[in-house]
């Protein structure tokens, strides 16, 4: 029953999707177990998407990353991580399954609406970059 990390990007945010969102998660049976808004300084999502560096697209995903608030979710539930990827569908909205976020709402690769955590280590370690322990409601 681990937690994952779900971010609503800054796209999302400018484009009022959150409410639609979470209506899916909601609808989804997975569970919000915490959640704020925030902005990304540089450094934060340099350290956040760390994994990309050197990549040709990091530089560009930084500036998209802090154009504006974003979002921040723990989300939990049976599966979660799994569950909650494939709810975003691949990060590629031209490659994503119908009715998932990304297919619905995504303009590109890049901006893509949506993050999740992609295994279980990187999602203890995202939701602990966003989250003290006491703000998140505790399992069961
Ligand atoms: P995320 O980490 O945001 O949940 O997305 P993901 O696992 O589906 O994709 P990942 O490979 O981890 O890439 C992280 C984010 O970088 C941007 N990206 N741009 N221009 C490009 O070719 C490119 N490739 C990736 C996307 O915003 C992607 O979600
Ligand atoms: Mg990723």
């Amino acid at each position: 029953m681990a937690n994952t990390l779900g971010i609503v990007k800054p796209d999302g945010v400018r484009r009022k999707l959150v409410g639609k969102i979470i209506t899916k998660i909601e609808n989804s049976g997975l569970i919000l177990r915490g959640m704020k808004v925030v902005r990304l300084s540089k450094e934060d999502a340099k350290e956040f998407y760390a994994i990309h560096e050197g990549k040709p697209f990091f530089n560009s995903l930084v500036e998209f990353m802090t154009s504006g608030p974003i979002v921040v979710m723990v989300i939990g539930g049976h599966g979660s991580i799994e569950r909650w990827r494939e709810l975003m569908g691949a990060t590629d909205p031209a490659k994503a399954k119908y009715n998932t976020i990304r297919r619905e709402y995504a303009t590109s690769v890049e901006k893509n609406i949506v993050h999740g955590s992609d295994s279980e280590t990187t999602a203890r370690a995202e939701v602990s970059f966003f989250f003290n322990e006491d703000e998140i409601l505790p399992k069961g």
